[in-house]
């Protein structure tokens, strides 16, 4: 019961490491809101737990707006905001079209910048605990993902400045960025389809070490829970090396 009673918005909750974590939240006595885009999908996995559920597309500013009026509404305050939704394409920087640039900008920074926006405020009264998830390529050059990688980028940036103002405010919120190289989900086993000659199709077996989406959401709970209390602003890297001694 690390974060017993805290108020926590998940985003991409309906799979991968953002289910692992609202699964983690509510084990650990959270009170979670589970989002997504995939209306379906999130409630498939929702019956069985604990925790409410909003559709939200984290690109949309109309819809962070309707997400912070049903949280005051609903809660009167957020304690934990885990910015996790995101997609992955691949594009090198000279074929790649602007439409794609600006999508995933959209999906991967925007969406950081407008829940922040749209969310700080319900957590300043009592402070609370900002994490994004961002990603080791964010600290690296990789050409086939130039779009994705600097999205990543600006959710590390964004992540620092955060940090900065909530200091300098004192409000007790803390903001943190989690690096991870390849997890275990289905975000990547999608890319490997489309990436056969860069990629391994079989990727939870090529790798030796694979990060799971549970390693993820150890850290995530840490980072959420006020044992984490004096870190703010970091860059935590969860990829056993891979960052700091290449290749992967
Ligand atoms: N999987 C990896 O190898 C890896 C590595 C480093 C970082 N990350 C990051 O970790 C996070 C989670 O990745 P994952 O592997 O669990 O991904 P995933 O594709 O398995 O799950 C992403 C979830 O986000 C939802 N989503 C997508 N677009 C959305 C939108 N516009 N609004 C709301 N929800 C939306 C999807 O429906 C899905 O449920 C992402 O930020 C990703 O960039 C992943």
């Amino acid at each position: 019961m690390r974060i017993k009673n805290k108020v926590a918005l998940v985003t991409g909750a309906a799979r991968g490491v953002g289910l692992a974590v609202a699964k983690r939240f509510i084990a650990e006595g959270a009170r979670v809101v589970m989002a997504d885009i995939n209306e379906q999908a999130l409630a498939a996995v929702a019956a069985d737990l604990d925790a409410q559920t909003l559709v939200l597309d984290v690109a949309e500013e109309a819809d962070w707006q309707r997400c912070s009026a049903w949280l005051e509404a609903n809660f009167g305050k957020l304690d934990i905001l885990f910015n996790n939704a995101a997609i992955l394409r691949a594009g090198m920087v000279d074929q790649a079209s602007l439409q794609h640039w600006r999508q995933l900008m959209a999906v991967n920074a925007d969406s950081v910048f407008l829940a922040t926006h749209y969310c700080l405020p319900l957590m300043e009264a009592d402070g609370g605990a900002i994490i994004n998830m961002s990603s080791s390529s964010a600290l690296m050059g990789m050409p086939e993902f130039c779009a994705y990688t600097a999205a990543k980028s600006a959710v590390r940036s964004l992540t620092m400045s955060t940090a900065v103002l909530c200091k300098q405010r004192k409000n007790g919120v803390r903001c943190n960025s989690i690096h991870p190289d390849g997890i275990n989900t289905d975000m990547v086993r999608e890319i490997a389809m489309t990436l056969p000659q860069h990629v391994d199709k079989d990727y939870s077996r090529s790798i030796p070490f694979v990060c799971q989406p549970d390693d993820v959401a150890n850290l995530a709970l840490f980072l959420a829970s006020d044992e984490s209390r004096h870190i703010n602003g970091a860059a935590l890297n969860i990829d056993n090396t891979a960052t700091i001694h290449p290749p992967y």
